[in-house]
């Protein structure tokens, strides 16, 4: 049987993952192109796990397994929609897989929302792990309180990030640019607000566990906001909201070290409802709300009418990423999401989602195995059975060049990664990140 070939359009976990799977399969033998629109690989791998978490970040060398495959090629710098478009994908390849994740964030939709200082999280979680277009963010940390809104793990990660002492942040690879920003941060306080309570919080412990294990911070809960601790014998609190009301109930019983130099300070049943200041944030509107169960037993939160007004300098809006359309794809609006079915995309042959763009914006990093897996049997079988019609690998690189002449192959990749490391040994940290994309490209081509 003739050969397949895939282009990925994504190079996260999900689109690896996706090459690996296609890569293990014997009958078709297929080929993969994976492309991103930056010179670099690997995601949220590199634009948003937490620089203070490397471990997670070592998934990577999974990736890199990937990546040497014989028949794997990366092209990075070129964007779908803007490059290339997806036509032009399915007149040289036998199947197109979408793993372009959630490039935009959740609106809050106040007012305010988009004042100076006022950051969505994907904007500042870029800015601080040296994504290209976030470097210019103009994060300003001059104020003596930070208000983080969310309850999840990105919420934790920006608290984390705000409040790391300098010595643990600079064996990291965190942005330089960032790094000096926040070594002179006056912020003395991170907020971190939850429209419901501690029980319906998102956070995973390990999360909230790695608080603890930061020299001279101060963790403020209200003892009234956790009663019941993690003795609940409530039917409807879990194992996993049973463990974080451990840990809250335990930090709001020992109360705040007054010696600590910065804290987090949770502060539950509060919606913003509003961010004001002349010219740039100097204060946060919060709604008081109350928890009621609805029709389907969910606990939502219900505003009483009561106002709470909290100065701060820099709101960081950590409610969820949000998927975008694809030109000529269809769209499911509400959820941010590409319909489809089992990973076929709703009414289009040939065409194929995983990860954040076909299921939304949740889920850890190993999560994108199983789901890359479910798109890529289904792949698999649409193309044992289809005529083949992929171009030559050459004809589709030389195509690629008259579309972006400052292509990045896996070669060119591989000359950004060993300059950031060696950069980074020299400096006692993994890699030391370039974050303009002409740096990043003047470093890759030079490989050709
Ligand atoms: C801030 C943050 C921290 C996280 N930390 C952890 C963690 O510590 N541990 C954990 O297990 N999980 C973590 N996660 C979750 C994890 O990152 C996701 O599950 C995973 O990255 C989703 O993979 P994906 O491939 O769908 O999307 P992504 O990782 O977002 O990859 C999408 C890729 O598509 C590319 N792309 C987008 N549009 C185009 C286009 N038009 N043309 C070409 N390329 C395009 C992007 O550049 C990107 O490389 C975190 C998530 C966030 C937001
Ligand atoms: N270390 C890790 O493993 C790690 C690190 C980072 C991220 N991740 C994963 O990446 C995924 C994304 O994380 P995330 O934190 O962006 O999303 P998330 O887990 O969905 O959390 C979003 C939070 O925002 C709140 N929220 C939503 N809309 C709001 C509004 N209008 N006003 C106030 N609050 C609002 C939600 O509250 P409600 O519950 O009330 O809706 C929730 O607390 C998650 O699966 C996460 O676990 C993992």
């Amino acid at each position: 049987m003739r050969d397949r070939s895939v282009a990925i359009v994504g190079s996260g976990p999900s689109g690896f993952y996706s090459a690996g799977a296609l890569l293990a399969s014997a009958e078709p033998i297929v080929r993969v192109d994976l492309y991103d629109c930056l010179p670099t690989p690997w995601g949220l791998v590199r634009a948003g796990v937490a620089p203070d978490h490397p471990k997670i970040k070592s998934v990577s060398t999974q990736f890199d397994k990937i990546a040497a495959h014989e028949r794997f090629r990366f092209f990075g710098n070129v964007e779908l929609g803007a490059r290339v478009t997806r036509e032009e994908l399915l007149e040289r390849y036998d199947a197109v897989i979408y793993a372009v994740g959630a490039q935009t964030e959740r609106p809050l939709g106040i007012p305010g929302e988009d004042l100076p200082g006022s950051h969505a999280s994907i904007d500042f979680v870029g800015w601080y792990n040296g994504h290209p277009s976030c470097r210019n963010l103009g994060v300003d940390l001059s104020a003596d309180r930070a208000v983080v809104v969310g309850n999840g793990n990105v919420a934790l990660d920006v608290a984390r990030m705000l409040c790391l002492p300098h010595a643990d942040l600079a064996r990291t690879d965190v942005a330089d640019h960032a790094l000096h920003a926040l070594a002179k941060s006056s912020i003395r306080e991170v907020m971190v607000l939850g429209r419901r309570g501690a029980a319906q919080a998102a956070f995973s412990t390990s999360e909230l566990k790695d608080l603890d294990a930061i020299d001279a911070l101060g963790v403020d809960v209200d003892l009234a906001d956790v009663p019941r601790g993690g003795d609940g014998d409530d039917p409807a609190v879990s194992p996993a909201m049973r463990r974080n009301l451990e840990l809250l109930h335990g930090w709001a019983q020992h109360g705040l070290n007054g010696a600590a130099a910065r804290r987090i300070a949770f502060r539950f049943h509060r919606s913003p409802v509003e961010i004001r200041g002349d010219g740039r944030v100097e204060e946060i509107v919060l709604a008081v709300n109350e928890l009621q169960a609805d029709a389907g037993g969910r606990v939502v939160a219900v505003d009483t009418g009561v106002r709470e007004v909290v100065p701060t300098g820099l709101v960081v809006r950590a409610v969820g990423y949000r998927g975008v359309p694809l030109a000529g794809l269809p769209f499911d609006a509400v959820r941010g999401v590409v319909p489809h079915e089992d990973g076929r995309v709703a009414g289009h042959e040939r065409e194929y989602v995983v990860g954040w763009i076909k299921r939304g914006p949740t889920g850890i990093i190993g999560i994108n195995r199983q789901d890359a897996n479910q798109t890529v049997r289904n792949v698999l079988e649409d193309l044992v059975d289809a005529t083949p019609r992929n171009a030559e690998p050459d004809e589709v690189s030389a195509w690629l060049a008259s579309r972006q002449p400052r292509l990045v192959t896996t070669a060119g990749w591989n000359l950004i990664d060993d300059h950031e490391r060696a950069n980074g040994r020299a400096a006692d940290r993994p890699r030391v990140k370039l974050v303009s994309t002409a740096e990043l490209l003047d470093v890759a081509l030079g490989a050709e």
